[in-house]
């Protein structure tokens, strides 16, 4: 049985800024194992991604960003595999299936491109989203670094 050998915990406020705080400890995290700089780059962009959809989706009705939080939990196994969950207490997604269609948007035209769940989906070794309307979202997302 995979036996997790480090853990790391994170609650960053839902603001802009903390995509690339979120980005930089995802990279400390991981470089500890030293991966592949394209493993690294795959990790930094998928969780990237499901940073921002808490940050500009997640919280979209709400006036007071201070308040809102995304929690964000990394685990390292002895198999070398690496999860992260990123969750959020926000609006939830209506039809998770449709959501994660490529190009599928609900952000002004022009504004986003629908492709976050592709990008989280493409650069990890598996995707799981779960959500409830009004309750909030957690992305699952699974990293098998090679030997
Ligand atoms: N954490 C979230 N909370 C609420 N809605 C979300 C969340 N993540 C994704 N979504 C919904 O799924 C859609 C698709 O997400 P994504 O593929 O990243 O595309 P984009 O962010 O460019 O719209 C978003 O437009 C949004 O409606
Ligand atoms: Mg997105």
């Amino acid at each position: 049985m995979k036996r997790i050998i480090n853990e790391m915990k994170l609650r960053l406020v839902a603001k802009s800024v903390n995509e690339s705080v979120a980005r930089s400890c995802i990279s400390a995290f991981a470089a500890e194992q030293n991966p592949t700089i394209e493993e690294l780059c795959d990790l930094r962009c998928a969780v990237s991604e499901a940073v921002t959809n808490a940050i500009v989706h997640a919280y979209r009705d709400r006036t007071d960003p201070e308040n809102c939080y995304i929690y964000i939990s990394v685990r390292l196994y002895d198999s070398r595999e690496i999860t992260v969950e990123v969750s959020d207490n926000g609006c939830g997604i209506e039809d998770v299936e449709r959501a994660r269609a490529p190009m599928f948007t609900t952000g002004e035209p022009g504004e986003r491109c629908g492709m976050g769940f592709l990008v989280m989906e493409s650069f990890t070794d598996g995707l799981t989203v779960k959500s409830r309307l009004g309750r909030g979202t957690t992305v699952l997302m699974r990293k098998i670094l090679k030997p």
